[in-house]
């Protein structure tokens, strides 16, 4: 027995060892950690189980079968973060660049398809090349195999990625397929093509860097939802968004317990200025209103003119959709519609209830906007709140004019809860637009033709530039004092927290992609 486990030990000291000592070190000269260096920073000490550390490939393609290495490039198994159970896999990049091909993928499927049954959620930290090109096809088989699971676990169980290395062709179409992204700034890419094939193609000069690198992702595609400076801040953000949702569909998030105080934020009554073209940071009101220090962004730098994240009230998790007046005065164009759809079925997928804060003059005009299809995207976001059966509360500190504000989450598309603030503007478009069409005959017959226009802007403002006509209809239930905004959410949501809401029978509905 005793050379028996002499030989085991063997075995897993090789394994552990990947693609060698000197490969080890080509990825930390790279700035980038092992495959098993990432999964002890990721999981709770000790915790880590690995499954199917011995597998090898079957290939014997250009005489594959000389190169062998134990668990195929990539490393998978089951662990704890902040003690609840998570399934992982982790690319080794220097086994074969941690290519893909059967053996590999079928790894993967097997830490998916536990991750399915016992409802926790699937991390996955991708650092390869690819499709396996000595293995052919049997590696687009793999990709596919793993697509498909993909799609089956979305809404299902919480589908992270972590990208730390090159994401080339195929592979990135799995991360594309989960609920987030994360990429580490400078030492990982994303693209279907290279630089080098869009070279020969469009005849374009372009780096990795600027072709699909982090900051390409998270501000100008929008592929990725978190930049993050290097491998452990990853990481570090990857615990904290887990921390905020549930370990899948039927549950709940975890709470952080919570003892109610005053909660009057005074502070909010000085945010909104007294010009109301003047812009204001709708963070600042949101860390106002939410549990301190409980906001965490999402997609920050990607369509900065709605804010979206997670954040606590009174220790409970929800989700956080806001208009920014601070950008482009926070209104809605393709990118904002798009990331702001994406975040409430995200939320509604894993029962996280929604606030939704409002100050947003209307959808973007424009033929770029209409060219590029305003209209299908805005509808994206119109369709994510209307069948989101979560709690949903909106609260109104501005502008809601147009269809805008039917669109961020109205009572009229099932909002259970609508508040205003007294600086609250309802109405279908702003004074200045509404005077001109509606009076221009008037205006156009005025000896003081801009005189005419302010007397008229003034008396649409004073009958529309207020909360009060949608109070009087209960569109909005009550118009609050910005310092009662906590109190009045908290109460709310635990009003709320047992809310049953179905939707009609069907396969699923046809939201306009
Ligand atoms: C087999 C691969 C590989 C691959 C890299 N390697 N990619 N082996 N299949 N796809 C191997 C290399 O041969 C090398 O082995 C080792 O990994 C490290 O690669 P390097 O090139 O030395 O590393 P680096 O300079 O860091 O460049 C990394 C890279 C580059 C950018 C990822 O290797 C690359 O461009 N690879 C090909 C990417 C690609 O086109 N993949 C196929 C996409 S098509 P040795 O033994 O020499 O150290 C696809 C289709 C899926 O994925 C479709 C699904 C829908």
């Amino acid at each position: 027995m005793k050379n028996k486990i002499k030989a085991l030990n063997a075995k897993i000291a090789e394994a552990q060892k990947g693609g060698g000592d000197n490969r080890i070190d080509a990825q930390h000269k790279k700035g980038k950690l092992t495959a098993r260096e990432r999964l002890h920073f990721l999981l709770d000490e000790g915790s880590f189980e690995e499954i199917g550390m011995l597998v090898t490939h079957r290939s014997t393609n250009f005489e594959l079968d000389k190169q062998k290495y134990l668990g195929d490039g990539v490393v998978t198994g089951y662990g704890n973060i902040n003690n609840r159970l998570v399934y992982v896999f982790a690319q080794d990049f220097t086994v074969m660049g941690g290519s893909l091909a059967e053996a590999h993928a079928e790894k993967i499927c097997k830490v998916m398809d536990l991750a399915m049954k016992n409802g926790a959620p699937i991390i996955g930290l991708n650092d390869s090349g690819g499709a396996r090109i000595q293995e052919g096809v049997v590696s687009l088989g793999g990709y596919a195999d793993i697509f498909y699971k993909n799609t089956l676990a979305s809404g299902v169980i919480p589908q992270l990625s972590a990208i730390m290395g090159p994401c080339a062709g195929g592979a990135v179409y799995s991360p594309a397929l989960t609920d987030f992204i994360m990429m580490v700034e400078n030492t990982s890419y994303m693209f279907v093509t290279g630089p080098n094939v869009v070279k020969t193609v469009t005849h374009e000069e372009v780096s990795s860097e600027e072709l699909g690198g982090a900051s390409t992702h998270s501000s100008k595609s929008g592929v990725a939802h978190f930049s993050c400076a290097n491998e452990l801040t990853l990481i570090e953000d990857l615990k904290t968004l887990l921390s905020y949702v549930p370990q899948n569909c039927e549950e709940e998030a975890p709470a952080i317990p919570y003892t109610l105080s005053d909660e009057r934020r005074e502070v909010l009554n000085n945010i909104i200025p007294e010009n109301p073209n003047q812009p204001y940071d709708i963070k600042t009101v949101i860390e106002g209103i939410v549990d301190i220090n409980s906001f965490f962004e999402v997609h920050k730098n990607y369509a900065e003119n709605i804010v979206c994240g997670f954040a606590r009230m009174g220790g409970k998790s929800i989700g956080v959709v806001a208009n920014q007046p601070a950008f482009l005065a926070g209104v809605l164009n393709i990118e904002a519609s798009t990331k702001g759809a994406r975040f409430v079925r995200f939320c509604d997928c894993f029962n996280i209830p929604l606030l939704v804060l409002e100050d947003v003059p209307g959808f973007l005009p424009g033929t770029d906007q209409e060219w590029n299809g305003i209209i299908t995207h805005g509808a994206k976001l119109l369709y994510a709140f209307a069948e989101a059966t979560v709690p949903r509360i909106t609260v109104i500190t501005r502008k809601a004019y147009g269809g805008a504000y039917d669109v961020m989450n109205s009572k009229h598309i099932g909002a259970d809860m609508n508040y205003a603030w007294p600086s609250a503007e309802i109405a279908v478009m702003g004074a200045k637009g509404a005077a001109e069409i509606i009076f221009k005959k008037e205006i156009q017959e005025a000896d003081d033709q801009e005189a005419k226009w302010k007397e008229k802007e003034q008396e649409y403002a004073n009958l529309f530039a207020n909360p009060y006509n949608a109070a009087a209809r209960g569109y909005v239930d009550e118009v609050i004092e910005p310092a009662q905004t906590r109190q009045k959410l908290m109460k709310a949501f635990t009003m709320l927290q047992n809310k049953v809401a179905t939707l009609p029978k069907k396969k699923h509905g046809n939201i306009p992609l």
